[in-house]
């Protein structure tokens, strides 16, 4: 495998940079938390890691309102940091990718600040802008998922201003040429840099209907989350001319010795569009599946995900899987209602499927989700909706590293800038023991690397009974979960269990058939590949 290929075989994990490790005492992780950290993420196995924004922002959505684009956030420190923490990361074989905003910017960006300032202003058509109805009302009917219209009325110049997000995030016309120029040197600014390339965000959505045209209203025939949004995001969202500007960055990000790689945020609910984002390998490197992320967690489910991933994703793709991130639940909570076994078998199809997995820090220990009071919300969705739905803070609380005040995030005096969880469960704690969540991850994630079936065999599901999942990759490698609390038989397998969720079960013979115990799962060498193929 080239240099250039290291992100098929690779580990990403995901941090959030104001909740990883706090260097400074001001209760926000920071880049110097990060470098400070590289050494336990070397240890973990990771490859690379994706910081969600670390430039300069008012923080209306936490980094994803950009209002500077080639500028570090003073709280998370300044370009030098980066610079350190690439070379440093570099030294311990990790790889940095930055979250790119690109749908839009900060009302506060100077862009925004001087496009609202006239209709003729130099910025102007940098930004969606569309005269009110005859009755003074929104331009269309288009709804965000965040609640409400898209539109906000610049009293100033008569205007409503396109905003898919936040009033505070106005998107950007991406029909404008000088668009395009400013982003391809906000690409090479960073590029240049030496990061490894770019989590895009919204990667689907950035392209609006050049006529603005109204979204056709959910019918019953439409999907439960389309019906609940009550329209189809056709035009405010995934129109065909985002393939261009995709296209033209992977050439872009392609030019590059190594080449940076693009990993897109292709919010779509179902596999086939998200497929179309690969293009012909000529657009995204890794498009996240937010069907998988979002599927019940059953065994069947999971595996009809999987297997119209598979189908979907071009050969010149390349799948990602995901169980949390910073906008969901996290899958500790999500999908396993705080069942350590649960989660391991989560984790075991995270990381033994076919494709990059992204792990989302904290998943590693089993970190649920942080009941978060209402007078320490800092996410606006959560504010805008409070009680319900609970907005994002809960799956953004700091890094547990050690028990006590402060969980080794901050300083047991300071005030963190979101609660931190039941520190119980914290890293120092599960480094020490051989049996815990983290050391199991570690493990697999090793045995990843020193697995070509895993790192690149074909994924087949094999038949096994209800409520089980079995597939094996490659000539010799089986993997089997139990997502019921019912023993279960795996026919046909001989071989021998390499990790099992259980643990004592490792390196158990396998003579014609595996048993799984309740929520149990297992990483197996197969010898016999009799094991029929469904
Ligand atoms: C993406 C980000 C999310 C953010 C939204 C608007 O979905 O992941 O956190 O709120 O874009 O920028």
């Amino acid at each position: 495998m080239s240099a250039g290929q290291w992100w098929r075989d690779g580990v990403i994990y995901q941090i959030y940079p104001r909740s990883f490790q706090d260097s400074n005492g001001d209760g926000i992780g920071d880049l110097a938390g990060v470098i400070r950290r590289l050494d336990y993420l070397q240890w973990l196995g990771v490859d690379a890691i994706w910081l969600s924004p670390i430039t300069v922002s008012p923080d209306a959505d936490f980094g994803y309102d950009v209002a500077d684009y080639c500028n570090v956030q003073p709280a998370f420190g300044d370009l030098r940091d980066v610079d350190q923490l690439i070379r440093e990361a570099g030294r311990c074989g990790i790889r940095v990718i930055l979250d790119i905003v690109p749908n839009h910017t900060s009302d506060r960006h100077p862009w925004f600040i001087d496009a609202r300032s006239g209709r003729a202003a130099r910025y102007r058509d940098w930004y969606v802008w569309a005269d009110p109805k005859a009755d003074g009302g929104y331009p269309n009917n288009w709804l965000s998922p965040f609640g409400g219209p898209t539109w906000t009325l610049d009293e100033r110049t008569g205007q409503y201003y396109l905003h898919n997000f936040l009033p505070q995030q106005p998107d950007l016309n991406w029909w404008n040429p000088e668009v395009r120029q400013a982003f391809d040197d906000i690409y090479r600014f960073w590029f240049d840099r030496g990061i490894a390339g770019f989590r895009i965000d919204v990667a689907h959505g950035i392209v609006k209907d050049r006529e603005l045209r109204d979204n056709p209203v959910a019918t019953d025939a439409d999907p439960a989350h389309v019906r609940a949004h009550g329209q189809r995001n056709i035009y405010n969202m995934e129109r065909p001319e985002v393939h261009d500007v995709l296209r033209h960055w992977r050439t872009l990000a392609d030019g590059y010795d190594v080449p940076r790689i693009l990993l897109g945020e292709t919010y779509v609910l179902d596999v086939r569009t998200m497929g179309r984002f690969y293009g012909t390998g000529d657009e995204l490197h890794l498009a996240f599946n937010f069907t998988y992320v979002h599927a019940p967690f059953q065994a069947a489910a999971l595996a009809e995900v999987v297997a119209e991933s598979e189908l979907v994703i071009p050969d010149v793709g390349w799948p990602v899987w995901t169980i949390s991130n910073h906008d969901v639940s996290r899958v500790m909570s999500r999908w396993c209602a705080g069942d350590e076994r649960k989660l391991r078998t989560a984790l075991i199809s995270l990381l033994t499927l076919r494709g990059t997995p992204v792990l989302y820090y904290g998943d590693e220990i089993g970190m649920p989700d942080t009941p978060i009071r209402r007078e320490d919300l800092q996410d606006p969705l959560g504010k805008r909706h409070w009680p319900s739905p609970r907005g994002r803070d809960p799956e953004r609380t700091p890094m547990q590293w050690r028990n006590g005040k402060g969980g080794g995030f901050t300083n047991a005096a300071v005030k963190p800038w979101l609660p931190i969880g039941d520190t119980a469960r914290d890293v120092e704690d599960q480094q020490a023991d051989p049996g815990s969540t983290l050391n199991f991850v570690r493990e697999v994630i090793a045995l990843r690397r020193s697995s070509p079936d895993l790192k690149a065999g074909q994924y087949r599901q094999l038949t096994s009974p209800a409520n089980t999942w079995a597939w094996q990759r490659g000539d010799t490698t089986v993997v089997a979960v139990n997502l019921s609390g019912r023993r279960a038989r795996i026919p046909n397998l001989t071989g021998r269990i390499l990790i099992s969720t259980t643990r004592s079960r490792d390196g158990e013979r396998l003579d014609g058939g595996l048993v799984l115990g309740p929520w149990e799962g297992a990483i197996c060498f197969s010898a016999s590949t009799s094991a029929p193929v469904r």
